[in-house]
This record gives C-alpha cells, sequence and structure tokens, in this order.
C-alpha cells in the first residue's frame, strides 16, 4: 500500500467518524415532559366517566363541540388551581365564541374526587366546567390514551388523606370530531389560550 493510499484511507476513516458524531448531534432530544408530542396525533380516545352531577357521559356526548380537557385534581395545592384559573378565564375572553369549547376537568384523584367534590370545586372556576371522575381503572385508561402521567406521591404529606398527586400538567385541545388538535403547556397564559384556540376554532 502506498503512503498516498494510507493517508486515504485515515482521512476517509476521520471522515466517517465525523459523520457519525454530527448525525448523533443533529438528533433532537427527546420531549421530557407533556403528552407524547411525538405521537401527538394518536391522543385522546372513547371514555366514560361520570360528571359532577352524578351522570355518566362519554366522549361520544362531546361530538360537535371542542373539549378542553385539563388533568388535574381538587386538592392540587398550586398548579391545578392556576392553570385551570388560566384556562377558565380565556373562556370568559372569548366571549360568545367559548360557547363552542366545553371545559373539562378530569381527575387524576377518583378516590377523593367523587362528584360531590368535584361539584363545589368545577363551580368556583366557570360555570360549564365539567368535573369528570370515575373508578381508577377508567381513569388511568383515559389519562393514558391522553398520555398524562400520573401518580400519588409516597412520603409528602404523613396522612392517608392529604397525599399529593404528581401527574402532568397540559391541557389539551380536541375537535369537534373528537380528534386532537393541540396542548396548552402548564403557565400558559389567558391571552395565549386565546390565540391558540381562535387557530381553530
Ligand atoms: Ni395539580
Amino acid at each position: 500500500m502506498t503512503k498516498a493510499a494510507k493517508v486515504r484511507i485515515a482521512l476517509a476513516f476521520v471522515l466517517a467518524v465525523v459523520a457519525v458524531v454530527a448525525g448523533y448531534l443533529m438528533i433532537p432530544p427527546p420531549p421530557d415532559r407533556g403528552p407524547g408530542m411525538e405521537a401527538a396525533g394518536s391522543l385522546g380516545g372513547p371514555f366514560s366517566l361520570t360528571d359532577h352531577t352524578g351522570k355518566t357521559v362519554t366522549d361520544e356526548d362531546f361530538r360537535g363541540t371542542y373539549m378542553l380537557i385539563y388533568f388535574g385534581y381538587t386538592s392540587c395545592p398550586d398548579v391545578c388551581p392556576l392553570d385551570l384559573q388560566f384556562m377558565t378565564g380565556a373562556l370568559y375572553e372569548l366571549g360568545a365564541a367559548a360557547d363552542q369549547i366545553q371545559p373539562i376537568l378530569i381527575t387524576v384523584d377518583p378516590l377523593r374526587d367523587t362528584p360531590e367534590v368535584l361539584a363545589g370545586y368545577v363551580a368556583a372556576y366557570h360555570p360549564r366546567l365539567i368535573g369528570l371522575t370515575g373508578t381508577p381503572e377508567p381513569i388511568a385508561a383515559v389519562a393514558k390514551s391522553y398520555a398524562i402521567f400520573h401518580q400519588k406521591e409516597e412520603g409528602v404529606a404523613d396522612l392517608a388523606t392529604a397525599y399529593l398527586v404528581g401527574h402532568t400538567t397540559a391541557t389539551i385541545l380536541m375537535g369537534p370530531d373528537g380528534q386532537f388538535l393541540r396542548v396548552f403547556s402548564h403557565g400558559t397564559g389567558p391571552a395565549e389560550y386565546v390565540a391558540g384556540i381562535r387557530e381553530h376554532l
């Protein structure tokens, strides 16, 4: 092998390493929070739950209207109240256009969030906010279909009735046909909600 050939082989090797490293660096990092954006088109699915009046409701009851869904729980100390305040604040700002939108709170704490508990809670935010609960199984299933993580936090409180529930904080807008439209992340202000919702109305 000539010296020139050796140099060409060495150069080809270096270029191959550079290409591999460059390719690796160009891979976008995976999303670390919020519903799986890579599978956003498949978010949502059928559910059958109990609303805050004790009535059974399914996803099909909301066909023809936009669903604005938040997963949370009434004992949440700060995150849920803020998100719900912003989300429902946007509905007030939207005025008559908000009539096309059904705001929904699905609890991630079904054992404590009975229909009665939800009834007192949702009324404080918006007259049309629906609270949905159920037994743990359908709640786990609907949360999974919306890529919402939720888990009772251990060791945060020493009372069995005073625990916290860690959960994904995202508000999900679904179209009148039941198709996923977009996610609003935690901390989205009313004006951003209004702009984001208007894009789809
Ligand atoms: Ni919360």
